[in-house]
């Protein structure tokens, strides 16, 4: 059986797949490019783009805001007739200047957790870019709901749902994390499919639900599409692809990682994060590297005086290749990944896998 295209609102994704944003720098606009000219949605992270750059100098803030002005026109040009979106994390200081811009830009989606993104509809509404939340419970998709009616006469555009199993932060808290099968994606995703039913009769439109965390093959893909995903959202498998934006060094982590490699840590951000364990989380673990002063004042949510260390800066590293001075975020099945490969190879490999079983 074929696989359903992925409508959201008056956009339709040939491929029902979106490929997570991953940030610092991890998914710009080479891989974001790539993914969507498949037919598939690719997604810029917004977070940090100018760190990547020093031609953006000093001035971080509205270099960042440059940078995703100049990474939303990349994409265009790789995948003219694409979708493209941005991820923009609500914990982020300049969230609402970065959400403005990006629209600004025509972007057509913009996806946004680590938080609530309680007032994403104030910007978006009366433009062609669609608003999608991240929620990691029917509870949190419920409360978003609410609020956006009440607020702004609005539902989302569609909702993505991230299980435990997923990459870069967690909106499930460490004891959760402890017990993933207490809050397995495939009880979740119906959860949310039932929780959006009175909004989507409401407004008389269908608002997706995507699944996410640890999908891994095509014959994922097609367990959630079973249990009535409209489509799912994939990042760690991108990650291992030639146009993916991080250096070799941060893909090869990927293809080297074991099972027993993957640890759970505590994030500046706040909340907890899945990553490869290497020395320096370890030597974080064993003293907290307290960044001498704060360079980027990106997160609403991180303390410079309290945090561990910076992890700006530490992202940034690794990015770049340096994993002594930074560590790699990275999904629970990381270990399964044995090769990099091109975007297109990996999206045929999917939509095949996902089309046989669904049979
Ligand atoms: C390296 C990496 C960085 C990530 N960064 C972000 C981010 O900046 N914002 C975000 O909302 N999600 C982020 N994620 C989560 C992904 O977008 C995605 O939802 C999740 O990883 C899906 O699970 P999977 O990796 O098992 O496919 C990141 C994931 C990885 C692996």
């Amino acid at each position: 059986m074929k696989l359903p295209s992925l409508k959201i609102g008056d956009l339709e994704a040939k491929i029902p797949i979106i490929q997570g944003g991953m940030g610092v720098g991890i998914s710009m606009s080479g891989l974001a490019g790539a993914v969507a000219k498949t037919g598939a949605i690719g997604v810029i992270s917004g977070l940090h783009l100018s760190l990547s750059d020093p031609k953006w100098g000093k001035d971080f803030r509205k270099a960042n805001i440059e940078a995703l002005r100049q990474e939303i026109r990349k994409a265009r040009n790789i995948a003219p007739h694409g979708i493209i979106g941005v991820n923009i994390l609500v914990a982020i200081t300049e969230y609402a200047t970065m959400v403005k811009t990006a629209i600004e830009e025509g972007i057509d989606i913009i996806i946004s957790g680590a938080g609530l993104p309680l007032n994403l509809p104030e910007f978006v509404k009366g433009t062609r870019t669609k608003a999608i939340p991240i929620v990691s419970s029917a509870r949190a998709a419920a409360t978003i709901c609410k609020s956006w009616v009440q607020k702004h006469d609005y539902v989302p555009d569609a909702i993505i749902v991230e299980g435990p199993k997923a990459g870069g932060h967690l909106g499930f808290k460490r004891e959760e994390l402890e017990h993933m099968d207490d809050y397995k994606l495939e009880d979740i995703v119906p959860q949310v499919i039932e929780t959006v039913k009175p909004y989507e009769e409401q407004y008389g439109k269908p608002i997706p639900v995507i699944a996410a965390g640890g999908i891994f093959d095509g014959k994922d893909i097609a367990k959630f599409i079973k249990l009535g995903a409209s489509g799912v959202q994939m990042a760690t498998r991108f990650v291992a692809t030639y146009e993916c934006d991080a250096s070799m060094a941060f893909k090869q982590a990927y293809v080297n990682a074991k099972k027993e490699d993957i640890t759970i840590i505590k994030s500046p951000v706040g909340m907890p994060g899945r990553a490869i364990k290497n020395a320096f989380l370890e030597e974080v673990e064993k003293h907290a590297k307290t960044p001498d002063f704060c360079r980027y004042n990106c997160l609403k949510t991180c303390d410079p005086k309290k945090s561990p260390y910076c992890i700006a800066q530490a992202l940034l590293n690794a990015q770049k290749g340096n994993l002594d001075e930074g560590f790699a975020f990275c999904g629970e099945n990381v270990y399964r990944i044995d090769k990099i490969v091109h975007v297109d190879e990996l999206i045929n490999e999917l939509v095949r896998e996902a089309e046989e079983n669904l049979q």
